[in-house]
């Protein structure tokens, strides 16, 4: 496996690669690989001819007062991962080399991002549509595959996708759990022996919400109340920062079940901000 540490060096690649007329996968990622990483790129691996896989920790979608200087990274255990899931390509750049000091151009995706992350991350989607961007221009690649966790990121995405004609396929990897069914996510190091013992209660109460829905309850008011009930008091530890229910394709609030919809939520231990989310 390559590791490329050069923007400019991994585009040379990937031009080189297209023009023999191979395909590219990429695999966008901020590194310290869990099995969710590596289902996204053992997904992306028969895909295509080479597998290139992004480890960068996107300083603009990280807001002022979020963990930026301590999120969690050691490229060298990333690199023995990625080489192992089948990647050809590990990407690392250094920011200073990702973006020029005097920085201006932004995507973003107004319509799919106002609410649910975006409501307390309010530059967290600018940062990742821009970044995700700059990695489709900078990898060249015929795929993309993205994790459900970050259902409202990958419906931005493929809205961008959609909306400025570029030429990717968007591919989606189920969510990755514990026993305890708890959604992994690199922020779970943060977490101490109580609040990992609460915070596979987020999806126990997403399943119960489920099981309300498959009851016949479609109300979303009543079933978002029902919710917070039960993180009240499964997750004491816990502070809700919301609870949506929305239209799993444009993330607009639904008042009733009767099609697709998705039951996200965000809930703040002490420790970190964990997301998970449910399709009813
Ligand atoms: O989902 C992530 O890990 C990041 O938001 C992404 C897509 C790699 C962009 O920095």
């Amino acid at each position: 496996m390559e590791i490329i540490k050069n923007p400019e060096e991994l585009q040379k690649r990937a031009l080189e690669i297209r023009a023999q007329g191979k395909t590219i996968a990429l695999v966008p990622t901020m590194g310290y690989f869990h099995n969710g990483h590596l289902s996204l790129m053992q997904t992306a691996r028969p895909k295509a001819d080479v597998l290139i896989c992004s480890l960068f920790v996107n300083p603009t979608q990280f807001g002022p007062n979020e963990d930026l200087e301590s999120y969690p990274h050691d490229l060298d255990r990333d690199a023995a991962l990625a080489e192992k899931n089948g990647v050809d390509i590990l990407f690392a750049p250094d920011p200073a080399k990702m973006y020029h000091e005097n920085h201006s151009t932004w995507v973003s995706v107004p319509d799919l991002t106002q609410n649910l992350c975006g409501a307390s991350r309010p530059i967290h989607f600018r940062g990742v549509a821009t970044v995700v961007t700059k990695l489709f221009m900078l990898a060249q690649p015929n795929v993309a595959v993205f994790g459900q966790k970050d259902w409202q990121q990958l419906a931005m995405i493929k809205r961008m996708v959609r909306d400025l004609d570029i030429p990717i396929d968007i591919v989606s990897q189920p969510i990755v759990r514990e026993e305890s069914g708890l959604a992994l996510s690199s922020r779970n190091v943060y977490l101490k022996e109580d609040e990992l013992a609460q915070a596979p209660n987020i999806r126990k109460g997403l399943l119960r919400l489920k099981q309300q829905v498959d009851d016949g309850i479609v109300d979303c008011e009543v079933l978002k109340e029902n919710l917070k009930e039960f993180y009240n008091s499964e997750i004491p530890l816990g502070t809700i920062d919301y609870i949506e229910i929305v239209h799993p394709d444009d993330i607009t609030p639904l008042k009733k079940i009767n099609g697709p919809a998705l039951c996200a939520v965000a809930v703040k231990l002490i420790s970190a901000r964990l997301i998970d989310n449910i399709l009813v």
